[in-house]
């Protein structure tokens, strides 16, 4: 099989925000208890901060992580997590239906991202709180001011303020289950009146307004241009949030859904361009994509999760390499709108639906990890637009879909990546590239991530590895593969 791939650098798309490599840590399941926070664990610190997820997430390269959550964040008293360990308050999560001890909070957040090398990303409470605590957080977080909050975190031991950017406006406030749902109108009035006095103690912070839980909601693009219209002048971005499900329809069907990713960005942009133009505004708004994955494998499992229960196994999917395949045409695909899309957060990081599974005694490099470390290391410059020119097949409910998934991205002067995604189970695809009209270029090196298994996970005992390839007669694809290709003039 034979595809081809054109580009030129005179048509880029935008230039990369590393940030569309981030994360999300959640207050919930063992994604902070017995995943990044174990205290009695041999593997930990003096700080109780495992060094093995640690060395992990580094190697991920994450620039940025959300926290404390999730849907966690719409009852939780952010206060109960700071001061001294053994004064903190034990209390219910209303959200996950489990245990808080409190013994993480913020600035154990903070001291861990440094450790990982990666930044906050910092979620406010407007489910059951509002403006005045959204103020009071900041302000323990930011400001220098000799004032309540401040000097509390200065009484805790971190004199100089942590200095947060970029601030999320609640979680998923359209969705029922959320706690302190809100509508439209009541929402987007909240946001509005947060964002303004949040950014007057701060004027250097960024927000980020909640869209839709995800794109098949009943009143999807209703709520959208309902908040926006009460809020759209004081946010900066709108979220997006987006999960793959169960494989119903088989994996051809499932490698695909990355489609749905595009669509689904290409509405939200038109949704927020639509308010633009009726509010006459020079702003374009961008895009939070703050929550994203392939979430199925742990449903059975977590029906019989117990309420009340300190960090139970919850959301622990172990993921196969059709979800690895996935997930590379989805980077792919938030690569291809780095025009609009500024942060993307991969839900989760270590334990709850995440690349890095950890035990008692080691960790756990599931399969999608590898598509997401290539491009956080290699996704860096300039997005070209790619014409991709494949031999297709088809799939329910996206038609013809090509074999090929590829995007080329110039790092800079006469250096390119192209990462590429080979769909078919059976056939090798010939890769003919043509940058900046068959500009002479040097391959440098070809890495592929191959199964012939679409359903192979990995274990403690066995993984798929990848492989250097030898392109001697032209670029080469294996099939069920994800490649990183790199090019110098
Ligand atoms: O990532 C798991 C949950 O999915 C988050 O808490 C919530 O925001 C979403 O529904």
């Amino acid at each position: 099989m034979q595809g081809k791939l054109y580009a030129n650098d005179l048509f880029p798309i935008g230039t990369i925000d590393h940030r569309i490599s981030s994360s999300l840590a959640e207050h919930m399941g063992r994604s902070i208890y017995g995943g990044i926070y174990d205290p009695d664990n041999p593997l930990s610190d003096s700080e109780g901060f495992r060094k093995d997820v640690i060395k992990a997430v580094r190697e991920l390269n994450v620039p940025m992580i959300r926290y404390p959550g999730g849907n966690f964040v719409s009852s939780y008293h952010w206060e109960d997590g700071i001061g001294p360990k053994k004064q903190r308050p034990q209390k219910v999560d209303l959200a996950w239906q489990s245990i808080e001890s409190n013994q993480f909070g913020l600035d154990e957040f903070m001291k861990w991202t440094e450790k990982a090398h990666s930044s906050a990303m910092m979620a406010v409470n407007l489910g059951t709180r509002g403006i005045e605590d959204a103020c009071n957080l900041l302000e323990y977080c930011n400001l220098d001011t000799n004032t309540y909050w401040a000097n509390k975190r200065r009484e805790n031991g971190h004199a100089a303020p942590y200095h947060i950017k970029t601030w999320c406006l609640g979680n998923e406030m359209d969705a029922p289950w959320q706690i302190g749902h809100k509508t439209a109108h009541e929402y987007g009035e909240l946001v509005n009146e947060t964002a303004k006095a949040m950014r007057s103690l701060d004027p250097q912070i960024e927000t980020v307004v909640c869209g839709s839980s995800n794109e098949h909601t009943p009143i999807f693009g209703k709520w959208e241009t309902e908040v926006l219209d009460e809020c759209y002048d004081n946010v900066d971005y709108i979220s997006m949030h987006q999960y793959y499900e169960l494989p119903s329809k088989g994996t051809m069907h499932h490698i695909a859904k990355s489609i749905r990713m595009d669509r689904f960005i290409n509405s939200v942009v038109a949704l927020c361009d639509a308010v633009k133009a009726t509010k006459k505004s020079s702003k374009s708004l961008n895009i939070s994509f703050d929550e994203w994955n392939v979430w199925y494998h742990s449903n059975e499992h977590d029906k019989n999760i117990k309420p009340w229960q300190q960090a139970p196994h919850r959301l622990e999917d172990v993921y196969n390499f059709e979800d690895a395949l996935l997930i590379g045409s989805s980077l792919i695909t938030l690569l291809k709108h780095v025009d609009r899309v500024k942060i993307a957060c991969f839900a989760q990081l270590v334990n709850v639906i995440a690349p890095i599974l950890t035990t008692e005694t080691g960790l756990i490099k599931q399969t999608i990890f590898y598509p997401l470390r290539d491009v956080a290391k290699y996704g860096y410059g300039e997005t070209l637009q790619t014409s991709v020119q494949s031999p297709t097949y088809k799939a329910p409910e996206f038609g013809d879909v090509n074999y090929l998934d590829s995007v080329i991205i110039k790092n800079g002067e006469g250096a390119y990546t192209i990462f590429a995604v080979n769909r078919s189970e059976t056939e090798t695809m010939d890769l003919n590239v043509n940058i900046n009209d068959n500009q002479t270029l040097h391959e440098t090196s070809h890495q592929s991530y191959s199964c012939s298994n679409p359903d192979f996970k990995n274990t403690a005992e066995q993984s798929v590895t990848e492989e250097i390839v030898e392109d001697t007669n032209g670029i080469t694809l294996k099939p069920f593969s994800w490649n990183v290709i790199t090019f110098q003039a």
